[in-house]
């Protein structure tokens, strides 16, 4: 039997990815190839629904697929592509606005939380429109699952309305696609306020660990991590936050129960236990940054194997894309 196909992206919109997206997502994602028939792209076209340099945006997104691929995501088994390589995202994304309806879309709430964060003035039509071109970039592969956080469900619950209503109208067309919700407990949070979740977008740098951040420059920053003034390594979100994430990012790193890494450290101070942490996260980050930065170093090769990932996207994207136009009279 052939594998179920799982779709996943993430925006170039920085220079380097966060240890949030490589527990959250990366790290979930080189399991999920093993048993998905997975695709995995950089959505640079949704990258524009925020100002951009145009070479900037280029060597992001060329980072990003690097980084990608330095965690363990392999392209000759997960389809790993760059969006605007298909341009049928683009051209399903057109058709699918056709059957969103306006007031449906103006319900999602990031759209609500993006634009009141923008203002008017920098609010694009593309911004109101983003879910719809992710309803795309799903529903083109026939999509059986979709990793996701907790902030995705709603645009997924929209995709999921999108394909059942051209169905319904146009004859059986898409896979309608389930959601994977990332668990509450993978989200990793800023160092410096560990009540806000890390993001590759945050305006400071301080409590952000950055994959391709040189590793001396991570240690410090995790023996800098806010604690509080207890002095138990003990795991409670509510009263302990910053003591809290460094504990979940020490067991999603090791693979550890947090109990194993509370017992460790037990009796011991906070200083201890940041230097077995920023440990941890050196000989995790060493080798994927190294792995990353030897595949910038040869950008050609680089673009060949993401030249030929999008061809094989391309090639399912379009037999979705010729049927929709066909069931559509176009
Ligand atoms: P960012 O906020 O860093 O720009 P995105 O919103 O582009 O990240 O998300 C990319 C992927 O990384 C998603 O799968 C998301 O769930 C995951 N992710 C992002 N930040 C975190 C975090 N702090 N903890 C866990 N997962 C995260
Ligand atoms: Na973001």
């Amino acid at each position: 039997m052939s594998k179920a196909r799982l779709y996943s992206g993430m925006q170039p919109s920085a220079d380097s990815l966060q240890i949030g997206n490589y527990i959250g997502a990366l790290m979930q994602w080189r399991d999920l190839q093993e048993s998905y028939d997975a695709y995995f792209s950089v959505v640079d076209l949704h990258a524009l629904t925020q100002p951009n340099d145009p070479s900037e945006l280029r060597e992001k997104t060329r980072r990003t697929a690097a980084q990608y691929i330095a965690a363990g995501i392999e392209p000759a088994k997960s389809t790993l592509y760059v969006q605007s390589h298909v341009p049928a995202h683009a051209e399903l994304a057109w058709i699918l606005g056709t059957l969103t309806g306006f007031g449906e879309a103006g319900r999602m709430t990031q759209f609500k939380d993006k634009s009141s964060r923008y203002g008017q003035d920098a609010t694009s039509v593309g911004l109101f429109t983003y879910p719809v071109l992710m309803a795309a970039d799903i529903l083109l592969y026939q999509t059986a699952v979709v990793p996701v956080g907790d902030d995705q469900k709603q645009h997924i619950e929209l995709t999921r309305d999108i394909a059942e209503r051209f169905n319904a109208r146009y004859g059986e067309t898409f896979r309608v696609p389930m959601p994977m919700i990332q668990q509450e407990s993978a989200r990793i949070y800023d160092l410096q306020n560990p009540v806000a979740k890390m993001s590759k977008s945050a305006e400071t740098d301080a409590g952000v660990l950055w994959l391709l951040d040189e590793p001396s420059k991570s240690a410090k920053k995790v023996m800098r991590a806010v604690t509080d003034s207890e002095g138990s390594v003990r795991y409670d979100r509510e009263n302990k936050p910053g003591v809290s994430n460094l504990l979940v990012i020490y067991a999603a790193l090791t693979g550890r129960q947090i109990p194993s890494i509370e017992d460790e450290y037990a009796g011991r101070g906070y200083g201890d236990f940041k230097k077995g942490l920023a440990d941890v996260v050196v000989s995790e980050f060493e080798p994927v940054r190294n792995r990353a930065l030897e595949l910038l170093d040869d950008p050609a090769e680089l673009d060949r194997v993401l030249a030929a990932n999008a061809g094989r996207a391309e090639t399912v994207a379009m037999e979705t894309l010729g049927t929709v136009y066909d069931r559509m009279g176009l």
